[in-house]
């Protein structure tokens, strides 16, 4: 029987249990527990196979629930959540002490954001706590941005996911920190950097070959389909013998005309980034089940959500 269901009532009786449900947002599917359960937070990074110094984002319905959650709110993260809260920009702050260690893996900060999503901000309304939730998949795999993908990974190990069609975005969030209350962006994601800084003018990004990510997000192999996966700049640069080879392929918009190629997956018929950025998971799910030799990426104009395409292409390919 599947565990897919639109109960919310449901949903909030397994979480005021202490155990975990898939929810949908507005970027990817999260799997989700109770922030001050912790058996709630356990089962997740079990789930997940995920290790434990990866901290989780908790997820509030109102900014007025962030009280509860940060001690200081810098100015220019006040200027980020008015501007795109609800919505995909996760905020790192200081966090206060009644924060669990399981949450933010020992470190002062926690990562917090308002999805946009009206199925989860109507469950998050139901509850008694806010929800920490890392994506619905296992540890490196690719994210899940339909309900049936979180099937696919966790039928067995999860009492319920809840119904929220297919993610909008498609993206994980854009995660920002602060040093001395400027801004730096942890991780590339669903809110193109150019919108972000026209906010808060200039923003760095964190230096992703430290070798303790701020964000593990970052972290350099992630999000990555079973078939060995190549990135390209363009078709003509790479060669390789494709004699009986199985391909498939991730372009922007152009087929390539090459009788190995066996499945090409399209991201925007019209070139449109925010189309490609909804359809990027779900076309890696699909290729990655044709039991391919090889998935070929060909990388997008690298502006706008097109640069958070290209990095998580990069980090498949790794
Ligand atoms: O869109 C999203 O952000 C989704 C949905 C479900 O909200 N969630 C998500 O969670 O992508 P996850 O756990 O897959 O990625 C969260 C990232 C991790 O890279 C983690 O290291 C980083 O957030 N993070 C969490 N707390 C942090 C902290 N205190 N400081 C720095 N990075 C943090
Ligand atoms: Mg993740």
């Amino acid at each position: 029987m599947s565990i897919i269901s639109n109960d919310i009532n449901k949903a909030v009786e397994i979480l005021n249990k202490n155990d975990v449900v898939a929810i949908p947002t507005e970027t990817v599917y999260g799997l989700a527990g109770n922030i001050y359960s912790e058996n709630a937070l356990r089962k997740i990074f079990e789930v997940k196979q995920r290790p434990l110094f990866n901290p989780l984002i908790v997820h509030l319905h109102s900014i007025e629930q962030l009280n509860e959650i940060v001690s200081e709110f810098p100015p220019k993260a006040k200027l980020l959540a008015e501007a795109f809260w609800p919505g995909s920009i996760t905020l790192v702050l200081k966090k206060k002490p009644t924060i669990p260690d399981l949450i933010t893996a020992g470190k002062a900060t926690v990562a917090v954001r308002i999805p946009n999503h009206p199925v989860t901000l109507k469950l998050l309304k139901q509850l008694a706590f806010p929800l920490a939730a890392p994506s619905a998949n296992p540890f490196n795999c690719i994210s899940p941005t339909q309900a049936a993908h979180v099937e696919n990974y966790f039928k067995s190990s999860l009492p319920l996911i809840l119904e929220g069609g297919a993610c909008k975005n498609g993206l994980e969030s854009s995660i920002v920190g602060f040093e001395n209350n400027e801004p730096i962006l942890y991780r590339l994601g669903a809110i193109p950097i150019e919108e972000i800084e026209n906010v808060v003018g200039k923003i760095n990004v964190k230096n992703e070959n430290e070798s303790t990510p701020d964000a593990p997000g970052m972290l350099g192999k992630h999000y990555s389909p079973k078939t060995k996966m190549y990135l390209v700049n363009n078709w003509k640069e790479f060669s390789i013998d494709f004699k009986d080879k199985n391909v498939g392929l991730i372009s922007f918009s152009e087929t390539i005309n090459n009788s190995a190629i066996k499945h090409t997956e399209i991201l925007s018929k019209s070139k449109n980034l925010k189309e490609a950025a909804s359809k990027l998971y779900n076309s890696l799910h699909q290729l990655d089940h044709l039991n391919l030799d090889m998935i070929i990426a060909i990388k997008l104009p690298n502006i706008g959500l097109g640069k958070t395409i290209n990095d998580r292409l990069e980090r498949a390919a790794k």
